[in-house]
């Protein structure tokens, strides 16, 4: 098959990555960079397991072709721990507020959770709400994943 050769920034590092054209975002991140974080649910966009940063934004990376990422800058959630394993304050509040069951949809809802985050530290409960609304939990019935994510915005954790 077919091979691209894409250059990006994975988790603030510079690397590059010779991948079959037709791979997705989130099959490179897997099998590629063995970052196994992002999980595939659906495949097709409707599920939010697969959520990773792209250049400020959340994003489907199951959707995401290879060849776009081309110079863009990828944040998975191997990324957001500090150097020294310190945890983030969202994997934090997630962990302290049981928020997570069975993790398949967590780390897709905590990148979520981080692009709104980042752009607006003090969300409406609506807002949050808004930003998830992409991200499906068969365990937990989001009303922990909910309150975590405002813990954080409040500052609370
Ligand atoms: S695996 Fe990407 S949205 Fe479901
Ligand atoms: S914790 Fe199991 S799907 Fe969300």
């Amino acid at each position: 098959m077919k091979k691209v050769s894409v250059c990006f920034t994975l988790n603030g590092d510079s690397v590059t990555a010779e991948v079959p054209v037709t791979w997705s975002l989130l099959k490179t991140l897997r099998e590629y960079f063995e970052l196994t974080g992002a999980k595939e649910g659906c495949g097709v966009g409707e599920c939010g397991c697969c959520t990773v940063i792209v250049d400020g934004d959340a994003v489907n990376s199951c959707l995401y072709p290879i060849p776009e990422i081309e110079g863009r800058s990828v944040v998975t959630v191997e990324g957001i721990a500090g150097k020294e394993g310190t945890l983030h304050p969202l994997q934090k509040a997630f962990l302290e507020n049981n928020a997570v069951q069975c993790g398949f949809c967590t780390s897709g809802m905590i990148m979520s959770a981080k692009a709104l985050l980042d752009k607006n530290p003090d969300p409406a409960e609506e807002d949050i709400r808004t930003s998830l609304s992409g991200n499906f939990c068969r365990c937990t019935g989001y009303v922990q994943i909910i309150e975590a994510v405002r813990r954080v915005a409040k500052g609370n954790t």
